[in-house]
C-alpha cells in the first residue's frame, strides 16, 4: 500500500492586491448575479469568463422548477464562450455569490459538475492556463490554473485506456 498526499495551490487576495484585469472579470461576476434566475434557491451565482481576445462572457445561474433542468453559473459563460468564441481560450473566470442581501464573505466553492467543466475547458486550448477567481467580501481566492481545483482528473486521455 502506498499513501499519496494530494495538494493544491491557492491564494487569498484582499481587494487592492488583485490586480486591474482580475477585477475587471470579477466585477462581472459580481453584476451577473442581478441576471440570476433562482427562485428555489435564493442563492444568486454571477459569472465573468474573460477570454484570449479580450472577450468577457458572462453567465447566471438558471434554476428550474425540474431541479436537475437548471444550470450553474460558472457552466453558463463558460459553455457560452464555447459556443460563440470555441477558437479563444479562457484565461481568467471569477464567480462570486449573493444571498441574504449581501455576498458571501468566504467565496462560494463550484461544485463537481463545474470543475470538471472547467478542466474540460482549460484542457481543449494546450498550453493556456485558465484561472480561477472566486471572490468572497472577505477575500478572493485565486487559483493558478483550473486543475488545482481538482485533483486526479478524468480527460479525454482516460478514455484511451
Ligand atoms: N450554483 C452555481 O451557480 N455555481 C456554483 O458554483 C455553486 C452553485 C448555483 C446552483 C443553484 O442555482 C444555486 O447555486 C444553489 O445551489
Amino acid at each position: 500500500m502506498k499513501e499519496f498526499k494530494l495538494t493544491a495551490k491557492m491564494r487569498a487576495y484582499k481587494w487592492d492586491e488583485l490586480t486591474e484585469e482580475q477585477r475587471r472579470v470579477v466585477e462581472v461576476a459580481k453584476e451577473q448575479i442581478k441576471r440570476s434566475y433562482c427562485p428555489y434557491s435564493g442563492f444568486h451565482v454571477g459569472a465573468g469568463a474573460l477570454l484570449a481576445n479580450g472577450e468577457i462572457m458572462r453567465g447566471a445561474n438558471q434554476e428550474n422548477a425540474a431541479y436537475p433542468s437548471g444550470l450553474c453559473a460558472e457552466r453558463v459563460a463558460l459553455f457560452a464562450a464555447g459556443a460563440l468564441y470555441p477558437d479563444q481560450p479562457v484565461k481568467k473566470l471569477a464567480i462570486a455569490c449573493y444571498t441574504g442581501g449581501h455576498f458571501t464573505k468566504e467565496p462560494g466553492s463550484p461544485c463537481g459538475s463545474c470543475r470538471q467543466v472547467m478542466l474540460e475547458t482549460e484542457h481543449r486550448y494546450p498550453n493556456h492556463k485558465m484561472e480561477v477567481l472566486l471572490y468572497g467580501e472577505d477575500a478572493t481566492y485565486v487559483f493558478e490554473s483550473a486543475a488545482d481545483l481538482l485533483p486526479l482528473i478524468f480527460v479525454s486521455e482516460n478514455l484511451k485506456g
